[in-house]
């Protein structure tokens, strides 16, 4: 049995002040929920403070990115080491990374690698857009994504993966439950291409992309969809929080 997994990405949301005050508003009912991991991710300059108000609560923290590099003349970037030291998971390859930033399959590659060796759990986050969606290219890609961001790198049980089709960030329409866990079940039959299937069938895959508490249920009874990258829907306490009730074995 995997454990669910619900991880919140605050994205570009919340000053200093307002994330100690969404971190301590977590903190008790999440804690309360039993059989469900919880990550959230506030922006780099939160960490500290998210870490300090969740500190000994079963809520782990996260970061939205990272270079790859160790240390350096790199201007505006963080470095593996400086976030192990404050948290212990990072969304790597989120596709705002991807199609904002430019990032491409190479460079997330190196950064799921050098996570690793820095003792972070990497979140690789992969999915298609709409025009290859509608090309019927979603197979091609998320193979390409999947291959290309795990080459070379040893099995490692640190490892997560969220399918998030960019079509369904942020946008209120969410992939339907069959159509997440069929993509979903293409990524564990690549993933045991790479790593065997014992391997892959411990592996955590969540799905992303207008999770809330009203499709959390429906998503999380597909066999494949072992939780959630939640956006929008982790900025509010009780909607979080509701996401992860509904995610807890008990409550499917
Ligand atoms: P959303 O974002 O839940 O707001 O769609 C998900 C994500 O980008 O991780």
């Amino acid at each position: 049995m995997r454990t669910p997994l619900i991880a919140g990405n605050w994205k570009m949301n919340t000053t200093t002040t307002e994330a100690r005050v969404l971190a301590s508003d977590l903190r008790g009912p999440l804690d309360s929920i039993e059989g469900v991991e919880t990550v959230v991710c506030p922006p780099f300059v939160s960490l500290a403070t998210v870490a300090d108000a969740l500190r000994r609560s079963s809520v782990k923290v996260g970061a939205q990115n990272m270079h790859y590099e160790a240390k350096g003349a790199f201007t505006g970037e963080i470095a593996p080491a400086m976030l192990a030291d404050l948290c212990e998971y990072v969304i790597l390859g989120h596709s705002e990374r991807r199609h904002i930033f430019l990032e491409d399959d190479a460079l997330v590659n190196k950064k799921v690698a050098a996570a690793l060796s820095a003792g972070l759990k990497p979140i690789l986050a992969v999915g298609e857009r709409l025009e290859e969606r509608n090309a019927g290219d979603t197979e091609q890609v998320i193979t390409r994504q999947v291959r290309a961001g795990l080459a070379g790198i040893a099995a490692d049980e640190a490892l997560i993966i969220a399918y998030e089709p960019v079509w369904a960030i942020g946008t209120g329409i969410a992939a339907s439950p069959e159509a997440a866990g069929e993509t979903i079940g293409l990524v564990r039959r690549l993933v045991a291409e790479l790593y065997g299937d014992e391997f892959a069938q411990a592996l955590r895959i969540l799905y992303g992309g207008s999770v809330t508490p009203d499709n959390i249920a429906e998503l999380r009874a597909q066999r494949e969809v072992d939780g959630g990258l939640v956006g929008g829907a982790s900025l509010k306490a009780t909607d979080f929080v509701s996401i992860v009730r509904q995610s807890a074995p008990a409550a499917g």
